[in-house]
């Protein structure tokens, strides 16, 4: 079985290992949604990633509802990511971008309208604004005719996500936004041809998915789930056989990788509620598949070891130590994150955590 320290083919991105950086959203673009040059530090910092899986990343107006996260859809933005996808890559890293519509959790104080989902239906508790924290507002189903815009948008991101540099790009289809709105049966109440049956809540993934290898050929494009537990209130009755259904189209579309946020019983980052599912869609998709959520370096190798996945995602540990490779090839002492500056502003708890030095 592979090592966490071996190179891996994600498709046609050759990643030096097989420790990737989760995505993780920061909030220190500015308030257009443009990056900002102490992003470009932060990624370059954390090149040493098999692959850097970006901050989530708007795609349009309409879906993003994020204070101060980048987006991809204005000149402006992509011409901003040009320096940190140059910075990751001259410190011989590899990043794709993650797209990202919010759906119904894009708060009408970021776009001047009611958010889009799959169905009438309100996220729970409230959004972050830059008016603080307010509750969420019923969103509006997307309708039929409005589908192909959609993708458009997201065709529109992933062409800007090449222009930027980027090696590829990941799907945002986890975590309660849109297309898991779509997905899951607890937020999807559709009796169209996007509704009901699993083959119907998966066709926008599918077509979403398709909209990015128009553009990018299918070797460049990754795709993210949450195949067990609830996300911002989006939850699933049948997560072992929707997800393993999603995988298999997925597969067939012969995406470079498939990543997981799937947390254990002991989760810190969400909780399952369903036995694992992850082995299910190991069964069902061909490709490369990485684990996320909770994993350290034994707890990544053991599942490496057991076939269950080719590559981990790790999030926080990457957030606060920007040389976790090697901390976990010299099982170094890990610097404990700082949930406080999670979301910026500044560079306090973004650039400036140290590699390891021996004390
Ligand atoms: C500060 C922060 C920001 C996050 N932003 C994103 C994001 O933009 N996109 C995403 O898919 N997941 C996001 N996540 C989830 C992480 O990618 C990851 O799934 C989670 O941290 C669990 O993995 P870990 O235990 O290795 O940290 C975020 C998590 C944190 C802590």
């Amino acid at each position: 079985m592979p090592s966490l320290f071996d190179p891996i083919r994600l498709g046609a991105i050759d990643a030096a290992n097989r420790i990737l950086m989760a995505p993780l959203t920061r909030g220190r673009a500015d308030r257009d949604h443009v990056p900002v040059a102490i992003m470009a530090e932060y990624y370059a910092q954390r090149a040493g990633a098999g692959v850097i899986i970006s901050e989530a990343t708007g795609i349009s107006v309409e879906g993003s509802g994020w204070p101060f996260a980048p987006g991809l859809w204005t000149v402006a933005q992509t011409e901003a990511w040009k320096p940190v996808t140059e910075a990751v890559h001259r410190a011989g890293g590899r990043i794709v971008a993650q797209l990202w519509h919010m759906g119904r959790v894009v708060h009408p104080l970021f776009t001047g309208h009611v958010p889009v989902s799959c169905s009438a239906t309100t996220a729970p508790g409230k959004a972050h604004t830059y008016e603080g924290r307010q509750p969420y507002v019923a969103a509006r189903p997307l309708e039929l005719g409005e589908i192909p815009r959609l993708l458009d948008d997201y065709r529109h991101a992933a062409r800007n996500a090449k222009a930027a540099g980027f090696d590829g790009v990941q799907l945002h289809a986890a975590n309660g936004y849109l297309i898991d709105q779509f997905l899951r049966d607890n937020s999807n109440f559709r009796d169209d041809a996007y509704g009901g049956p699993i083959e119907n809540r998966i066709r926008l993934l599918g077509e979403v998915t398709q909209a990015l290898i128009d553009v990018w050929g299918a070797d460049r494009v990754g795709v993210r789930l949450s195949p067990n537990g609830d996300s911002q209130g989006v939850n699933d009755s049948r997560p072992d056989l929707l997800f393993p259904a999603a995988a298999k189209a997925l597969s067939d579309l012969g995406i470079a990788f498939l990543e997981l946020r799937e947390p254990a019983p002991d989760g810190t980052f969400g909780k399952p509620d369903h036995p694992p599912v992850h082995p299910l869609i190991r069964a069902a998709f061909a490709g490369p598949l990485v684990l996320n959520s909770d994993y350290d370096g034994e707890r990544g190798q053991a599942a490496l070891d057991a076939d269950e996945a080719d590559a981990i995602a790790f999030g926080r540990a990457f957030l606060s130590n920007p040389d976790l490779p090697r901390r976990i090839a010299e099982k170094l002492p890990l610097t404990p994150n700082d949930m406080a500056t999670w979301y910026g502003p500044g560079t306090a708890g973004y650039t400036d955590y140290p590699l390891y030095e021996a004390a």
